[in-house]
């Protein structure tokens, strides 16, 4: 509570802001406690107040003022391609922020699977050259926590920023660079259908018996078994459901190259 509230500047580079309107429904702890208590949030150009050179002069002077001492959350990510003309911030091409942003950062945060794979935008043959935070020249040696998923669980990202502050270091990472206390399971493994799974007992279409029933989704493309995501024990909404329990297999939104691996309902 004395601690002084560690300034955060948020970018979006080539995005859907989904990520934002998860983080937003965060409810342990509440996105309102962590963005008016526990952070200085001081630059996020999709919910700010102030706009135009005004707003983009908040991140030179908390990059002057803060060097080493603030964290850099990236939603999306930089097109390389034509010199990064595809993603413009305040007259300038995206990258240009990201780099500029993260040299003197504490940490970088990548929300999304955009941000840490590069996603849907980033799907063959990748025209802009979409690229994921990590693979941007000169950023690969950064302090860098991927938070994948499409979005990410609210939680789960609320979570992260908890743990960096409290603990004042990076969470244990995986070998991919995600926090292994949300991604080190497979959907599969804590799945409630499981036992379906295990007894052979699958769905073959969607509106037939099995359906209704609630068994496996494996047959109709579930991800779930190669995903490693926290949805079938976090799950989404303070924990009321997740894509499976609302009848649909996971598409593996968390994995990289999710979007370019066949239709998501190919089996696996
Ligand atoms: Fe949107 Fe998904 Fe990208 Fe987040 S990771 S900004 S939800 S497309
Ligand atoms: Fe595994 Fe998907 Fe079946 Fe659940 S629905 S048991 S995650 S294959
Ligand atoms: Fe995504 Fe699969 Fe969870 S589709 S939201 S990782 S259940």
């Amino acid at each position: 509570e004395t601690k002084p509230r560690i300034p955060v500047l948020w970018l979006h580079g080539l995005e859907c802001t989904c990520c934002s309107e998860s983080f937003i429904r965060s409810g342990h702890p509440l996105a309102k406690d962590v963005i008016l208590s526990m952070l200085s949030l001081d630059y996020d150009d999709t919910i700010m107040a102030a706009a135009g050179h005004n707003a983009e002069a908040i991140v030179t002077e908390i990059v002057e003022k803060y060097k080493g001492n603030y964290i850099l959350a990236v939603e999306g990510n930089p097109p390389l391609a034509e010199d990064g003309m595809y993603c413009i911030i305040g007259g300038k091409p995206f990258v240009e922020q990201l780099k500029y942003a993260a040299e003197s950062c504490k940490a970088i945060i990548s929300w999304g699977s955009c941000a840490s794979w590069g996603c849907v935008q980033a799907a063959k043959p990748n025209p802009t050259r979409a690229t994921p935070v990590h693979k941007v020249p000169g950023l690969a040696d950064k302090p860098i926590i991927k938070v994948p998923g499409c979005p990410p669980i609210a939680e789960v990202m609320t979570a992260v920023v908890a743990y960096l502050l409290t603990f004042d270091k990076l969470p244990t990472l995986d070998k991919q660079g995600r926090p292994q206390m949300f991604y080190s399971q497979r959907i599969h493994d804590k799945c409630y259908r499981r036992p379906h799974f295990d007894a052979g007992q699958f769905v073959e279409q969607w509106d037939d018996e099995a359906a209704r029933q609630g068994h496996c989704l494996y047959k109709m493309g579930c991800k779930g078994p190669t995903t490693y995501n926290a949805c079938s024990t976090v799950k989404w909404n303070e924990g009321t459901s997740f894509p499976i329990q609302s009848g649909h297999g996971c598409i593996g939104c968390s994995e990289d190259g999710f979007w370019d691996k066949g239709s998501f309902y190919d089996r696996l």
